[in-house]
């Protein structure tokens, strides 16, 4: 089968795969595109600021980021990469939920409550399963987020030597935003993903995959328990629901705590997935290395670099999907449509 009628088939096999899940998974992927498209501005700042090494600063704060950004590459500059987002985050979300689940339910004895330690046993071996897509997506995000900060940098006057300008040891580095021009080549995730799968086969999409796991299977431990628990706090009585404003507040809260516990391997990750190198900006063989570099030559403030920007992206993302869930946008949905049928 030729190129096109594969893609066909994928974007068709998406479609079904959307409506035949559960309400839940649907609450899930709607608040994920809601929450993107709320937050990605966030995000983008967080990467360019965990970019940054002391004495090339282009961006002081995240206020200071994003006016740049959109000085300098449009609104929507503060979207690049957003679509990687937008196409992934539903069977993301899916993954991460049903996994969720399945691991409750198999680790509560009798449909009986989970002690916290086997809740966190759950949420952590569902951070494991969501890696698989978590990993190739913030890969080719990051590059596309990034890609403004090196333009930026290259034309900021008085930082970087002009006979240093095209050193860089990235793969993609001819493709895109080391050639010193003010206007760095657009290019799309699926080029990179394309150019990266053509170089180094599927472990080009995987770089990164340890740090992503080092960061999100620990942010599981600390996520799930800490909202049951926040949420379990808000019930008026053992058996009813917690009030909606409550598990907004509890998602928010064990969102952002979590977040900036796990800043450290976020900021490591960050670094370790960017392809491309600004000039004097070092690159990691693998996370130990990376660690220790950042360690000595920024000290240990800069493992909090981009922590307030991701407490500021995550708190929304989960409150947003509680408020799906409380919405019960997803029943809706399934009980207005014919596809209805296909998930009986
Ligand atoms: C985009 O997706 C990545 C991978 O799941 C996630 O870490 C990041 O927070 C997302 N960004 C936004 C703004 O949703």
């Amino acid at each position: 089968i030729t190129h096109n009628t594969f893609t066909k088939l994928v974007l068709l096999l998406f479609v079904l795969f959307f409506f035949s899940l559960p309400a839940k998974l649907i609450n899930g992927g709607i608040a994920g595109i809601v929450g993107v498209t709320c937050v990605f501005p966030i995000d983008l700042a967080k990467t360019r600021l965990q970019n940054q090494r002391p004495g090339q600063q282009v961006y002081k704060s995240m206020i200071d980021c994003l006016i740049k950004t959109v000085r300098s590459e449009g609104y929507f500059g503060m979207y690049r990469g957003a679509a990687v987002n937008l196409t992934l985050v539903t069977p993301e979300k899916a993954i991460k939920l049903a996994a969720n689940d399945f691991f409750r339910c198999h680790l509560s004895k009798d449909g009986r409550g989970l002690t916290v330690f086997r809740e966190m046993l759950a949420g952590c071996a569902a951070g494991m399963c969501q890696v698989i897509i978590t990993t190739p997506m913030e890969m080719l995000k990051i590059q596309l987020q990034d890609a403004g900060r090196l333009a930026a940098q290259q034309r900021k006057p008085g930082i970087i030597p002009p006979n240093r300008l095209a050193t860089t040891n990235a793969v993609l580095s001819r493709s895109y935003n080391v050639v010193p021009s003010t206007s760095p080549r657009v290019i799309s995730a699926t080029q990179i993903a394309r150019e990266l799968l053509h170089s180094q086969g599927i472990q080009g999409l995987y770089k990164g995959l340890g740090a992503t796991l080092l960061r999100d299977v620990p942010f599981s431990i600390v996520y799930f328990p800490l909202f049951a628990n926040l949420n379990k706090l808000g019930k008026p009585s053992p058996d009813a629901a917690a009030p909606f404003y409550w598990s907004f507040i509890s998602g928010c809260v064990a969102g952002s705590t979590a977040a900036v516990v796990v800043n450290p391997c976020d900021v490591v990750k960050t670094r370790l997935q960017s392809l491309s190198k600004g000039a004097n900006e070092e690159s990691y063989n693998g996370i130990i290395d990376c660690f220790s570099k950042i360690m000595k030559r920024e000290g240990p403030s800069a493992f909090l670099k981009g922590a307030g920007c991701r407490a500021l992206v995550i708190a929304p993302l989960f409150g947003i999907v509680q408020v799906m869930y409380f919405l019960g946008v997803g029943e809706f949905i399934m009980s207005q449509s014919s596809l209805k049928l296909i998930s009986d």
